[in-house]
């Protein structure tokens, strides 16, 4: 037996049509896929409150001639060692450096541990990727 629950939803004309433009700039086979991520997203977003386990990614671009910065970043990163399962460096010319770490534990420490990198004097940009650890997602 299919584990598939169907449902009617009512919309209004406009927002149907504009959510069908969504479905087609996005390449979605079909309303319900379209759906289930928004759910997906929603859930998601919950689960990056407080105390919640969750997964993603933080990416950084620095310019590591700036005095003590790549060390600074380092030591950040060992004080935060238990939430960085991974880590990419990435050269991307003379001055700059792409980083991107694979992070996972509760929410409030690891926005924590990319808001500390953000503050850093030589850091350009940082984005935290939030994810799901998956367990909480069908
Ligand atoms: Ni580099």
């Amino acid at each position: 037996m299919s584990n598939l629950y169907r449902f009617g939803i009512s919309l209004e004309k406009d927002l149907i049509r504009d959510f069908d433009k969504h479905i087609e700039a996005n390449n979605y086979r079909n309303r319900s896929e379209a759906i289930r991520d928004l759910i997906r997203e929603e859930l998601v977003k919950k689960q990056w409150l407080c105390d919640n386990e969750v997964a993603g990614a933080i990416t950084m671009i620095y310019d590591h001639h700036k005095r003590e910065l790549v060390n600074n970043l380092m030591d950040i990163q060992h004080d935060f060692q238990s939430l960085v399962i991974s880590s990419q460096h990435v050269h991307l010319d003379h001055h700059h450096c792409l980083e991107i770490l694979a992070v996972k534990g509760k929410a409030c420490d690891v926005t924590d541990l990319s808001n500390r990198m953000k503050a850093q004097k030589g850091v350009m940009h940082v984005t935290l990727s939030m994810s799901s650890t998956g367990k909480e997602l069908r």
